[in-house]
């Protein structure tokens, strides 16, 4: 089994263990391997040195990411001009499942992102119905017409759709798993004004 299989399977029994994840999406039944070209980004180059201690639920999602990084296509897909220097070079995110995923589905879209300590997430928004839910470290979540909630692993915190949203990471690393569904699935989100 390859390094990018036992990922998807760590994060299956995750999703699978899991009520909250299940209950917003069940595991999808369609999933493909997928040609994806692995990528590199700064801070998949420091995962390694990273202290992720998560929760003995999420320990292995963790490990088998750590494991398979070298094989993944990291992802950034905002600018500097957008977010800044220092946000580009503590995040990135990796799509293990969805429509350009590692694995390939139409049902639902499966990413495990990554945040520095000390960032903020500016507002952004996108279509797609979000849950995320924390693997490792917290972050405080802000949302239009919602309470503000630190979020801690084991938790999660659900955005319909095109409902702007922020992140402020604490002084741990911030590590997530986070599911897209329904209309635009396959879009990106966007930074909005707050
Ligand atoms: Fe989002």
């Amino acid at each position: 089994m390859s390094r990018v299989q036992r990922l998807l399977d760590a994060v299956r029994k995750l999703h699978e263990a899991t009520p909250e994840l299940q209950a917003y999406a069940p595991w999808p039944d369609d999933l493909s391997d997928q040609q994806v070209i692995p990528r590199p980004c700064p801070v998949a180059q420091t995962l390694g040195d990273r202290k992720l201690p998560g929760t003995r639920a999420t320990r292995g999602v963790i490990q088998a990411l750590r494991a398979a990084t070298p094989d993944l296509e990291w992802r950034q897909t905002y600018t500097e001009a957008e977010v800044g220097t220092e946000f580009l070079e503590t995040y990135g995110y990796v799509e293990v499942f969805g429509p350009s995923g590692h694995f390939r589905s139409r049902k639902l879209r499966g990413y495990i992102g990554f945040w520095g300590p000390g960032l903020t997430y500016d507002w952004h928004a996108h279509e797609a119905e979000e849950l995320y839910f924390t693997l490792s470290g917290s972050a405080v979540f802000c949302a239009r017409g919602a309470p503000n909630a630190m979020i801690r692993p084991g938790q999660a915190r659900a955005h319909t759709s095109f409902q702007p949203h922020l992140m402020v990471t604490l002084d741990q690393p911030y590590l997530a798993y986070a599911i897209w569904r329904g209309t635009g699935m396959e879009g990106l989100p966007a930074m909005v004004a707050s």
